[in-house]
């Protein structure tokens, strides 16, 4: 509001003689005497008050606004298509990227707890064996030599509880080996490390399936060692933590490859099963009689 036509100006001053000090809408106003401190403000708010007419309050309603110019911008916007059509579909099938997205952030594998335990474990073993079982110190555990030795885990899981000092000299593993059964300590580059006191016994199975599973690749669909990886799991989430009991190793591996065992088995195989993935016999025996 830059300039006042004269004849408002003359009704506003006729106004203000007929009364003293009005202010609603005098600020509006240069020439107003009541000062140009609260113009601002006031002609804010003097839209709404001007716009009835009040006979005592001086009426400096403007005449009606001239449509304000359209700033090419504007013009130049409104002219514009909004969207492209071409981009409809692709906005229509947003959601369903983005949750289709989502789901590849959620591998399995990345949150799979027992692997990452398994593979957590391990470390203390990689030292001597190798990140990837390639070996070193101790022997290879890949391209078939862990799973030559120890055709069934059980037994591997009393090697690697026992260590190899402990049976110095003698044969271990599987008798059918080309190049014949293992010797412990004929490796000549110092023994293997007994586990019983670090690891308890989830974590023994749990490397040892380390070992086999991942490092020597072996098949581990049947059902067998599906439920072996199942009862791991369940141990997992409740937190099971009980020390290795080597007497029930013993009981439960194969007296052909590991000195020391008896091969009875578990007392009560229903209760406390051997340990390890069960035989396919076993699973199809069960399988057959329920
Ligand atoms: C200090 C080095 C060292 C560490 C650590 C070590 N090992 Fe060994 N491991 C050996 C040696 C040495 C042998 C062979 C000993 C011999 O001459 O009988 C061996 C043998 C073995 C064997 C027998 C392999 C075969 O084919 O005969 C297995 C299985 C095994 N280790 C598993 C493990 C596991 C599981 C761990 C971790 C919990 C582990 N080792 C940690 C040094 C080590």
């Amino acid at each position: 509001m830059t300039e006042i036509p004269e004849h408002l100006l003359k009704r506003s001053k006729a106004a203000k003689a007929g009364q003293s000090g009005g202010d609603a809408g005098g600020g509006d106003t240069p020439t107003a005497s009541t000062g140009p401190t609260s113009a601002p403000v006031a002609a804010e708010k003097s839209a709404p008050v001007v716009a009835e007419p009040t006979a005592n309050l001086p009426n400096l309603d403007p005449p009606p606004k001239p449509p304000k110019p359209v700033p090419a911008y504007v013009t130049a916007a409104m002219a514009r298509k909004r969207v492209p059509v071409w981009v409809l579909p692709v906005l229509a099938a947003l959601p369903l990227w983005a949750w289709s997205f989502a789901g590849t952030m959620q591998q399995p594998e990345v949150e799979d707890e027992l692997l990452i335990e398994a593979a957590e474990l391990y470390g203390s073993c990689s030292g001597c064996h190798g990140a990837n079982g390639g070996g070193g110190v101790g022997y290879a555990l890949t391209d078939g030599e862990l799973l030559a030795t120890f055709p069934s885990a059980v037994d591997q899981m009393v090697h690697v509880a026992r260590g190899s000092a402990d049976i110095d000299s003698q044969p271990y593993g599987s008798p059918d080996r080309e190049g014949g059964q293992r010797v412990s300590g004929a490796r000549g580059r110092g023994a293997m490390p007994a586990q019983l006191s670090s690891l308890n016994q989830l974590e023994l199975e749990l490397v040892v399936y380390h070992e086999r599973a991942i490092l020597a690749e072996e098949d581990t669909t049947s059902p067998g060692y599906e439920e072996w990886v199942e009862h791991m799991r369940e141990e997992i989430e409740l937190g099971v933590d009980e020390p290795i009991d080597l007497d029930f190793l013993l009981a439960c591996a194969d007296p052909t490859m590991t000195p020391g065992a008896t091969g009875e088995g578990s007392e009560d195989p229903e209760e406390e099963p051997c340990p390890g993935p069960r035989a396919e016999e076993d699973v199809a025996e069960e399988a057959a009689s329920s």
